[in-house]
């Protein structure tokens, strides 16, 4: 049975801890963040650690790794306070993946890899056009975390666009009807199929 202590997972390579870290907590939803900076130039990269903060009000918030590079998404989070959520489906999971790629400031990732920008009134920030749930954020807290110089980004969700097909009469978002994927680890995508949908639990 393979076993790691602590001393061992940190003397390990750290590609191989990365994959294997990222993996042991499961399977993660797929999103691309989409932003503009100031001087108008688009942004798309993929991020799998959005997670829901609360719905009243509406928050979503995602990590982002440490700022020892350029990290173009939060640069532009911070410069106009917009940013846009969009999910990824198996129709276009390779070209999302391929937005992690270090694209230079000015070149735009959605002409890169052939996504769509989408744009809604005045909202500033590209929405994923070819994406079938697309949400509209405002930049509203962000949290350092002291332990690994990572951050938790937290935005007010400003506008939520579904497909006509997937919203049931209580709520529900039919997920497995949009071809969503999740991702696991940094490399590896996965289709879903769901298991069931059950009543409020009660002891
Ligand atoms: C599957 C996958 C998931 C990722 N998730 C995150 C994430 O949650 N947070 C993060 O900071 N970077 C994440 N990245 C890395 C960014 O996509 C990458 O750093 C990208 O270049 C950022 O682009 P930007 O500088 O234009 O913001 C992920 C990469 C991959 C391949």
């Amino acid at each position: 049975m393979p076993t790691f202590s602590y001393d061992d997972l940190m003397q390990l390579p750290s590609r191989y801890r990365g994959r294997l870290l990222n993996k042991i907590s499961g399977l993660k939803p797929a999103n691309l963040i989409g932003t503009k900076s100031k001087n108008g130039q688009p942004n798309l990269a993929i991020f799998n650690s959005v997670v829901h903060i609360g719905a009243n009000p509406p928050y979503l918030g995602f990590i982002l790794r440490p700022t020892t590079v350029e990290r173009h998404t939060y640069e532009n989070i911070k410069e106009t306070g917009w940013y846009t959520i969009n999910q990824i489906s198996a129709q276009i999971h390779k070209q999302a993946h391929q937005t992690s790629a270090k694209y230079e400031r000015g070149v735009s990732e959605f002409a890169s890899v052939g996504l769509t920008e989408w744009y809604h009134q005045d909202f500033n920030a590209p929405f994923v056009a070819e994406s079938h749930i697309k949400i509209g954020l405002q930049f509203e807290e962000e949290h350092y975390v002291k332990c690994n110089d990572t951050r938790l980004v937290i935005g007010k969700v400003r506008h939520l666009f579904l497909p006509d097909n997937c919203l049931d009469e209580d709520g529900d978002v039919r997920l497995e009807d949009l071809d969503s994927v999740t991702i696991g680890g940094l490399d590896s995508y996965y289709s879903i199929a769901k298991l069931g949908r059950y009543p409020y639990a009660k002891p």
